[in-house]
């Protein structure tokens, strides 16, 4: 009986010692899990962490444009008379700070930057990322972002010899130079004309150094005044329509030829407006800058200067900035737009 009773007891110790094992496992199995679940969960909120760190430090990383400012080359789109500026209303709010400082370092470090455009020039290139950032800061201080006439300043100082009048920068009223001086007959195409002193000196030696050459330049339009060029616009306006006139005649006030420094020139064989259609044409262009001359309505700028081709208009700067002009190849309107 004694027997029965501790061998009952032992087997009874052995269940309560397998029993206590078994809750002992089955804690340590919960206490594992649990350590799992934590290092889990503690891998989780790092990896999030991170994810967020990043998204703080760059917040505009997918917004960016694929195409990277610098990496972009591209020449100019094709300059015809279909070639619209970007107008002002249109104009991209440029909200995100870090895209606008980055860009912002880019043109600094442009020829001609200009802190106050530095929005314009963010917009520019996000419309014209075929620009390259010179070229989107050389187009922006023209205007090019703003309509013809749109955004007009008057001019401080007209008697300056690079001042620019052009579509955005209109002459004061009244504005007539006071040293124009007569050209010489023999340089003229049989009527009057005009230059202002230093220009009508240049444009003699210019006339001179062409026919030593065999070439004959002769002066056909030089100074004309605020009332004469409003007739001559206004004369066109009635035969073409305004929007046609526009492209080949200035308003007045918005003249060239109103500033004493740009001559219409001929070879007196051909109207004036043929003369690109001559060999004194050929010889002009690649020694006009000698003179202090360029040629300012050039070929495919008209979306830059609002003019048709003239290659019979030239225009007196001076040989240094003429010289730098022709070596450029840039209008006289990126010029003044990024070296004045
Ligand atoms: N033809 C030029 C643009 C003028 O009228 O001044
Ligand atoms: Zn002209």
């Amino acid at each position: 009986m004694n027997q029965n009773y501790n061998q009952f007891n032992r087997q009874q110790q052995a269940r309560n010692s397998r029993a206590a094992r078994e809750r002992a496992a089955r804690r340590r199995a919960k206490a594992r899990a649990r350590r799992r679940l934590l290092l889990f969960l503690l891998a989780l909120f790092l990896l999030l962490l991170s994810f967020f760190i990043v998204r703080l430090i760059e917040p505009n990383r997918e917004e960016k444009p694929a195409q990277s400012l610098q990496e972009s080359s591209s020449q100019p789109a094709s300059t015809t008379s279909e070639s619209v500026p970007v107008q002002s209303e249109s104009l991209p709010s440029v909200s995100s700070s870090t895209a606008l400082g980055t860009d912002t370092q880019t043109f600094a470090d442009q020829q001609g930057y200009r802190e106050e455009n530095a929005q314009r020039y963010a917009a520019w290139a996000q419309a014209h990322p075929e620009h390259t950032p010179a070229q989107t800061v050389g187009y922006v201080n023209v205007g090019l972002d703003q309509e013809f006439y749109s955004q007009v300043n008057e001019i401080e100082d007209p008697d300056n010899l690079l001042v620019l009048c052009n579509k955005y920068h209109k002459l004061p009223d009244g504005y007539e130079p006071a040293d124009l001086t007569e050209i010489q007959a023999q340089y003229s195409n049989g009527k009057t004309v005009y230059l202002r002193a230093e220009a009508a000196q240049a444009f003699e030696q210019l006339c001179q150094g062409a026919a030593e050459q065999g070439y004959t330049i002769l002066g056909q339009s030089g100074f004309r005044s605020y009332s004469y060029q409003q007739q001559l616009y206004n004369n066109y306006v009635q035969r073409d329509g305004q929007a046609a006139a526009d492209t080949y005649s200035a308003r007045p006030g918005y003249s060239e030829h109103q500033t004493g420094l740009a001559m219409d020139i001929c070879n007196g064989t051909l109207s004036y407006t043929e003369f690109g259609q001559t060999a004194e044409y050929q010889w002009v262009r690649d020694h006009l800058h000698e003179y202090g001359f360029v040629l300012h309505y050039l070929p495919d700028t008209q979306w830059i200067t609002g003019y048709m081709t003239e290659e019979w208009h030239i225009r007196y700067v001076g040989v240094e900035a003429a010289t730098q002009i022709y070596q450029l190849g840039i209008t006289l309107d990126e010029y003044c737009a990024l070296y004045l």
